[in-house]
């Protein structure tokens, strides 16, 4: 509805409008109505190519995650088990004749990857890297009536990712059609030099394209508004002679008692610079502002704003879950939403550039960024992967990276490269400095780093390039201590830290033997059980990495470590280490893939938030006379009780550096009741019952009223429950579910690693009591109605109300 809302606006806008100078840009998404085809072609990209029986969709677009999962597919159990290939995208469109009077652009978020565009049959351009965001002009060869853009991608090479790429058009497709003279492409970059409480300067430099020889001057004016929308200051610049075909300039904008940008308030601002031809305005752009400053202090830390803080961040890779690589804001702000609860206050982008519409949550939301340019140079990790390309495109992706990401209030940090394997040979020396030069050449406000793996400084030559403004540390934790004492000046960050293994839900016991899975480098992995599951008392982890509370505790007693990011947030599909086939997602998630909280979560949620938590776990389904482990993670409180049908088993206290307590336990059915207190005074009370079979399904939406836009979704939790409304921590139940009203369902999962049911289906095995439904918004306002049905179980529903947008 907006899309073509737009389009009338911008049809109605060219026949009107007086011409080339006279149009205010305007930028559309431009993901509805195209053509797919699963398979080459390479006719596809002459403009009458009959594509009328190839499938009709809407991007962003993932074809690996429709597959099936299959051990021998290419990309291999570490790149998620599923189908990549080769496939086309076309889209038709027509435009008026006044649109050839405009300078037309089309952006492309990010495509994975080898992206071939034509536009009426001229190829526009080819573009490698799955992960950057690039764009063409199709100024030229647009027609009055019907214009094509084909799109080619090949993902066929494989294996080319250490984890799931996905494939497609995954990312959304703009368009935006400009006046002749307008600010350039990511065309202006905002820093803030000087900040104080009182007063902030802000620098805006500013890229005015004239590609059609415009002769005169124009007027640049910049005005900064608050988030309320009230104009706050504003510069103007009134002659600025257009000779270049790019010229710039800087203005710089003065704002009194700012407010501050930072993780608890996020205050946001924005900068609309328009260019004047006399009197007419010929482009309007907007640039988001932040206001804040950081430091990093190589005794103290990191702090923001002057105040000093812990960077508490996760790395992320790309995909969410069920949905694949295919971007949904909705779906990002969700993760986001569950990690700031945890108390994350920080995300690195793990290994590439992210989707742009990231960034913007992290803005808001308030999440520090270290955003990341690769996994490789160019020595590769795999076969196909992206050294492949290094010489000819590494300049280029990396320049675009950061031109795109530099006005985000929430980027404090650019990663080089994670893990880079020149780390280890004298080619090291050279990439880094070009590298770094690359980077401080586009933006000197922040930071430079690599996520750095060789420890031996001497031996390590992306170190000794000696170019890096400061030293990250991917796991090690061990070395946090002498850190000082190693690299003497260094600023210290935990760019990668845990790989702790886990899967929600389950347990082995004793829960204080702590397992190494591998267990080293040479030993091929021989051990695990036979569900395929990791248990989730924080017991086990890769041997290169450490438990959560192993890498807090060290994390924590240094303030010199100004943060650390844990290998990772969510679990994430591919890399499913250790375990073989079936297994294809990973087991590092702090959440499961579906986004429940593993038992881990609420240690961080214990220590990194000052809300009070008591989480106690396991579940209380045992056989009887079974001694079993019961944790408690607890804050606020000095002690807490645990109750077993009444009887008290012991108050606990942490002692130490402890982040937990424990009691051992003799196994008897009932209720196992745990109290926090503080000063003698109940803080919090907490019951675990032993479940009967299952009776009944529950169904909780996250939100019960969505926007009717194509895309919002509503995640909804469905839970097996027993008579008294227990949850039965072993259900595996086959649920089945119908949407009425319109809508559909995005995706199903259970967040169990090793299931290799699809996630596009109306049907989903709990796992350990819990499955997921992700209900997805049509374009209709109404009533969504979801009903979910199992053998032998009362059925549930939820209704989802779906809002008109305007
Ligand atoms: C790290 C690497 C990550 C991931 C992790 C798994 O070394 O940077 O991408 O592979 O190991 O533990």
């Amino acid at each position: 509805m907006l899309l073509r809302k737009n389009l009338v606006l911008l049809m109605l806008m060219l026949i009107i409008g007086h011409a080339a100078y006279s149009l205010p840009r305007l930028r559309q998404p431009f993901n509805q109505d195209w053509k797919f085809f699963l398979g080459d072609d390479a006719a596809a990209k002459s403009p009458g190519f009959n594509d009328a029986d190839w499938r009709r969709l809407t991007l962003p677009h993932d074809w690996s995650i429709e597959g099936k999962f299959d051990e021998k597919n290419p990309a291999k159990p570490e790149g998620g088990g599923l189908p990549t290939g080769i496939a086309w995208y076309r889209k038709a469109f027509t435009l008026p004749v006044s649109m050839l009077k405009k300078d037309v652009f089309i952006e492309f978020d990010g495509v994975y990857k080898n992206s071939e565009v034509w536009i009426n049959g001229h190829l526009l351009g080819k573009r490698p890297y799955g992960y950057i965001s690039f764009h063409y002009e199709l100024t030229k060869y647009l027609k009055a009536g019907k214009n094509v853009v084909a799109v080619r991608v090949d993902n066929s090479a494989q294996p080319d990712s250490r984890w799931y790429s996905g494939s497609g058009i995954y990312r959304n497709v703009w368009l935006t059609a400009t006046s002749k003279v307008a600010i350039d492409h990511w065309g202006t970059f905002l820093s803030t030099p000087s900040v104080s409480k009182t007063k902030a300067e802000v620098n805006l430099n500013i890229q005015i394209r004239n590609q059609n020889g415009f002769k005169g001057s124009v007027r640049v004016q910049s005005q900064v508004y608050d988030a309320q929308g009230k104009l706050v200051s504003s510069a103007s610049t009134d002659r600025v002679l257009l000779t270049e075909k790019l010229t710039g300039l800087t203005q710089v904008v003065n704002i009194n008692n700012p407010k501050l940008w930072s993780v608890d308030r996020p205050d946001l601002y924005k900068v609309i610079t328009r260019i004047f031809i006399n009197k007419m305005v010929c482009d309007s752009y907007e640039t988001p502002l932040g206001i804040r400053y950081f430091n990093f202090d190589a005794a103290k830390g990191f702090s923001l704003n002057g105040e000093y803080m812990k960077i508490l961040g996760v790395c992320l890779h790309h995909d969410l879950g069920a949905l694949g690589a295919a971007i949904n804001i909705r779906a990002m702000e969700r993760q986001l939403e569950i990690l700031k609860n945890m108390g994350c206050n920080a995300i690195r982008t793990a290994h590439n550039p992210p989707a742009p519409e990231l960034l913007d949550l992290c803005d808001k939301m308030g999440f520090l960024v270290m955003d990341e340019a690769f996994d490789m140079w160019a020595k590769k990790k795999n076969k196909q992967d992206y050294h492949l390309n290094w010489e000819e495109w590494h300049v280029r992706d990396l320049q675009d990276m950061v031109k795109r990401d530099r006005n985000h209030p929430s980027v404090i940090l650019w990663s080089i490269g994670n893990e880079i394997r020149e780390q280890f040979d004298s080619t090291g020396l050279a990439m880094t400095k070009e590298l770094v030069k690359l980077v401080k050449d586009l933006d000197t406000t922040r930071p430079v780093l690599s996520a750095l793996t060789e420890t031996d400084a001497k031996k390590n030559f992306i170190y000794q390039a000696d170019a890096l403004d400061m030293y990250g540390l991917n796991y090690n934790h061990k070395l946090y201590k002498d850190f000082a004492k190693n690299y003497p000046g260094q600023k210290l960050l935990a760019t990668e830290t845990t790989s702790s293994l886990d899967t929600r839900g389950f347990y082995e016991m004793p829960s204080d033997s702590i397992r190494r899975w591998p267990k080293d480098g040479k030993t091929k992995f021989t051990g695990g059980n036979a569900e395929f599951a990791a248990s989730s008392y924080d017991n086990v982890s890769a041997y290169w990495g450490s438990t959560h509370e192993e890498t807090w505790k060290e994390a924590k007693k240094y303030d010199h470590v100004s943060g650390l990011f844990v290998w990772t947030g969510f679990d994430y599909l591919g890399e499913p280490l250790p375990y073989p086939w079936p297994a294809r997602s990973s087991y590092f998630g702090i959440a499961d893939l579906a986004g429940f909280p593993k038992d881990a979560y609420y240690m961080y949620q214990s220590e990194w938030t000052s809300k009070p938590v008591l989480h106690v776990f396991p579940h209380w389904n045992w056989t009887p006379g079974k001694t079993v482990d019961v944790w408690a993670y607890y804050n606020n409180a000095d002690e807490v009780e645990l109750f077993l049908n009444g009887k008290s088993l012991g108050t606990r206290s942490k002692q130490g550096d402890d982040l937990h307590v424990v009691w051992k336990v003799q196994y008897e059915p009932g209720t196992l009741k745990a109290v926090s207190r503080k000063n003698g005074r109940t803080v919090l009370v907490k019951e675990i019952h032993t479940a009967g079979k299952p009776a009944k399904i529950e169904l909780v939406a996250d939100r019960r009223a969505i926007a009717a836009d194509g895309s919002d979704l509503s995640f909804v939790t469905v839970s097996i429950l027993d008579d008294e409304g227990n949850l039965v921590p072993g259900a595996d139940n086959l649920v089945k579910f119908k949407l009425e009203g319109g809508g559909r369902i995005a995706g199903v999962d259970n967040g169990f690693q090793a299931s290799l049911e699809p996630f596009k289906a109306d049907y989903r095995k709990a796992y350990r009591g819990l499955c997921l439904a992700i209900v997805q918004a049509g374009n209709k306002a109404g009533k969504l109605k979801l009903t979910a049905v199992s053998a032998g179980l009362t059925s549930a529903v939820v209704e989802i109300s779906v809002k008109k947008i305007d």
